[in-house]
């Protein structure tokens, strides 16, 4: 039964892509879990096994091959690209590794960006974005180009920007890939304060154990497959399905 009250609800999903040699590649199997709202959720594999398949079918980047993928239950398979655009834009705040912040822009000009496509007046525009840069303390550098700004400084100009659009969901793809370790903790510190005070909702991919254990649920993703999924374990040892002692 399609589930209003989670923001994300994968049933069954499958995702192969077709290779040029012909035939494909299933990349995802029988993908099912639910995620409610406020909780802070971490996807975790090594390289290879469907994290980032996984997250742009959550993102609505693309579809699942087949299975059920329900964004605060709507199913976006039938969507269109402006449709999709559209629901995107309002539910969903992306970070990403790399940041992706426009080099020539400001920061105040990057984190209004995506509230170009709502409709709001310009002084709102400046408003909103000059509140979310103090709320990632980053209010008196406005004015500064991003390559002016640390690694850690960036990621936090990133998250304003995904949270002016008051979106339902943080998707985060490796937040900390490209930051040292003192840098990539404030960071989840932040997350870690974002979800416990403002109760927003945070999927974050990742192939740390270390960092998983920021979140409060770890779901596990090895060869395209979940074999864990709930609190954060003792050893990352029990992410795996326990084999027969020989
Ligand atoms: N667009 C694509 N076309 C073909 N194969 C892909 C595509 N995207 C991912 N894959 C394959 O799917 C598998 C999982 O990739 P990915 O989801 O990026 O893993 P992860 O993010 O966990 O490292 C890899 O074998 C990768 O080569
Ligand atoms: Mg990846």
């Amino acid at each position: 039964m399609p589930s209003q009250q989670n923001v994300i609800s994968m049933q069954k999903v499958c995702k192969s892509f077709p290779l040029e040699i012909g035939g494909t590649q299933q990349v995802l199997f029988d993908i099912t879990f639910n995620v409610a709202p406020g909780e802070f959720v971490s996807i975790m594999g090594p390289s290879g096994s469907g994290k980032s398949t996984c997250m742009n079918i959550i993102g609505a980047l693309d579809n699942a091959t087949t299975g059920v993928y329900e964004l605060y239950g709507r199913d976006i398979s039938t969507m269109t690209p402006d449709e999709l655009a559209t629901i995107r834009n309002e539910y969903i705040g992306f970070v990403f590794q790399n940041f992706n912040l426009l080099p020539k822009r400001n920061i105040l000009d990057n984190v209004m960006l995506p509230l170009m496509y709502r409709g709001l007046p310009m002084d709102e525009r400046i408003k909103k974005s000059r509140e979310m840069l103090k709320l990632v303390g980053l209010e008196n550098f406005e004015t500064y180009l991003p390559t002016q700004l640390s690694g850690g400084m960036k990621q936090r100009v990133a998250i304003a920007r995904a949270l002016a659009g008051d979106p339902k969901i943080i998707l985060a793809d490796e937040p900390t890939g490209a930051l040292d370790s003192k840098m990539g903790n404030e960071i989840l510190q932040f997350f870690k304060k974002l979800n416990k005070d403002m109760g927003i909702t945070i999927v974050m991919i990742t192939h740390e154990f270390d960092i998983a254990k920021y979140s409060n649920r770890l779901i596990h993703i090895y060869d395209g497959r979940i074999t864990y999924d709930g609190k954060i374990p003792r050893s990352e040892a029990d992410l795996m399905p326990k084999r027969d002692k020989k």
